[in-house]
């Protein structure tokens, strides 16, 4: 299995009030954690794109092993269009495969990565996600009008995995139809494809606001033997 990944890190980080992906966690950057599992994915990923804001490229270099090539390209106004344009920039074969990633997922352990390359359908992909433990209310105004039944309802996280020709053909559905797919595995979805849910971490949160990112040290604080970064 050949696999690219695109890392999607063109976001303003508006809820976060600032540059979130550059923002100090446990002595090195976000941006590097979420770079970090992929690097340990060699030699399955031979190459990962990070999608950063336009007029940045070039501005980033993540830390990573030297021998996982790490392009910087400019992104677009959404998260769609910068996985867009990681993916159009892409010098890949056929029968390749394409991992993307959120930029602000710093948690990733490299073991449900691995689950996800070993486990994701071979047409259809994968994606790591949390099965729901809350039960769900459907909200009229401030009142909870209706109860949905929470079995069956999964919480999507990234990395997804995908055969690189399916989702290119995907993605090029949802802008032709005008669509704005929040995560890959919508647009598979709605050509028919079933992406396999594959149950990842708690841990694998995205960084949002900024308490978010005092959970990512308490997460790195807790660590027993305070290697996380190491066996990420
Ligand atoms: N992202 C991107 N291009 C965009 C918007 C988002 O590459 N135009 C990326 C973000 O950098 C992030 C991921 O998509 O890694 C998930 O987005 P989100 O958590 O919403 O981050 P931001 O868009 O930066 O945050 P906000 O919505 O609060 O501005
Ligand atoms: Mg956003």
């Amino acid at each position: 299995m050949r696999v690219h990944a695109v890392v999607a890190a063109a976001g303003r980080g508006e809820r976060f009030g600032g540059d979130k992906l550059r923002a100090p966690l446990g002595g090195r950057r976000v941006v590097d954690y979420a770079l970090r599992p992929l690097a340990l994915a060699r030699p399955a990923v031979v190459g990962a794109v990070l999608v950063v804001p336009p007029g940045t490229a070039g501005q980033w270099r993540p830390v990573r092993p030297p021998d996982l090539s790490c392009r910087e390209v400019a992104g677009g106004a959404t998260r769609a269009e910068s996985v867009a344009r990681g993916l159009e920039t892409l010098d890949a074969a056929d029968g390749d495969w394409v991992l993307v990633h959120d930029a602000a997922r710093p948690l990733t352990w490299s073991a449900d990565l691995a689950r996800l390359l070993r486990e994701a359908d071979r047409e259809d992909g994968g994606l790591l996600a949390l099965p729901l433990a809350d039960t769900v209310k459907r909200a009229a105004g401030d009142r909870a009008a209706g109860t949905m039944d929470r079995a069956g309802l999964w919480r999507a996280q990234t990395p997804q995995l995908f055969p690189l020709a399916a989702l290119r053909q995907a993605l090029a559905r949802a802008r032709a139809a005008g669509e704005e797919p929040t995560d890959e595995a919508m647009a598979m979805e709605a050509c028919g494809h079933r992406p396999r849910l594959i149950e990842g971490s708690p841990d694998n949160f995205k960084l949002t606001r900024p308490a978010d990112l005092a959970r990512a040290e308490r997460v790195l604080r807790e660590d027993p033997d305070r290697a996380y970064w190491a066996r990420l």
